[in-house]
């Protein structure tokens, strides 16, 4: 998106682009290619907003959401203020994964990885339980908004946390928003 938003800039007088990268590249210059090292957070807000009432959307991973949400709150945006675009504020609560009933194994097969691990009840999606076991999982928002860790069901059945936002394929259930309600097999 930097080019679009490099052109947004361009085109628009009142169009003001901040670009913050957390690890930026060998070749991505302070200044000139981002404004900023590390993430977008409050207090990157202050020091850049004039004083003022803002509308805020705020768009972004759960950690984001988690910490930059409630220091808008804090900082005494009103809260018909802070908007949250696709990422409703249920990504911010995820709901706790159902238990286990006492002495039931789930396991869960990644057939691309060819690994077969138990779930683990601590964990509070499919996405994490792939972190964990280090199998690559494509991902973004981690919200159900995106799509990106949409993987195909191969058997099994999942709950899902939250009402997915993003458009599913017949067959295939989002990793970031779902546990699992039986054995499992993930096209992963
Ligand atoms: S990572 Fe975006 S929908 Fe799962």
């Amino acid at each position: 998106m930097k080019g679009h938003l490099d052109a947004l800039q361009k085109a628009h007088a009142n169009f003001h682009l901040q670009v913050c990268y957390g690890r930026p590249g060998d070749r991505d210059v302070l200044g000139v290619d981002y404004q900023h090292r590390g993430h977008a957070d409050i207090q990157l807000l202050r020091s850049t907003l004039p004083l003022g009432r803002y509308q805020f959307y705020v768009c972004g991973p759960k950690s984001m959401m988690e910490t930059l949400v409630p220091a808008l709150d804090e900082w005494g945006v009103a809260p018909g203020d802070i908007h949250y675009e696709s990422f409703g504020p249920a990504s911010l609560t995820k709901r706790a994964a159902p238990p286990v009933p006492a002495g039931q194994i789930i396991r869960v097969t990644f057939s691309q990885s060819g690994k077969t691990v138990p779930w683990d009840a601590g964990t509070d999606s499919l996405l994490a339980l792939a972190e964990a076991n280090g199998i690559a999982v494509e991902s973004g928002c981690r919200a159900g908004s995106c799509g990106g860790c949409q993987t195909c069901l191969e058997a099994g059945k999942v709950e899902y946390s939250q009402p997915p936002d993003a458009e599913l394929e017949p067959g295939h259930c989002l990793l970031c928003i779902t546990t699992p309600k039986s054995d499992l097999t993930l096209a992963a």
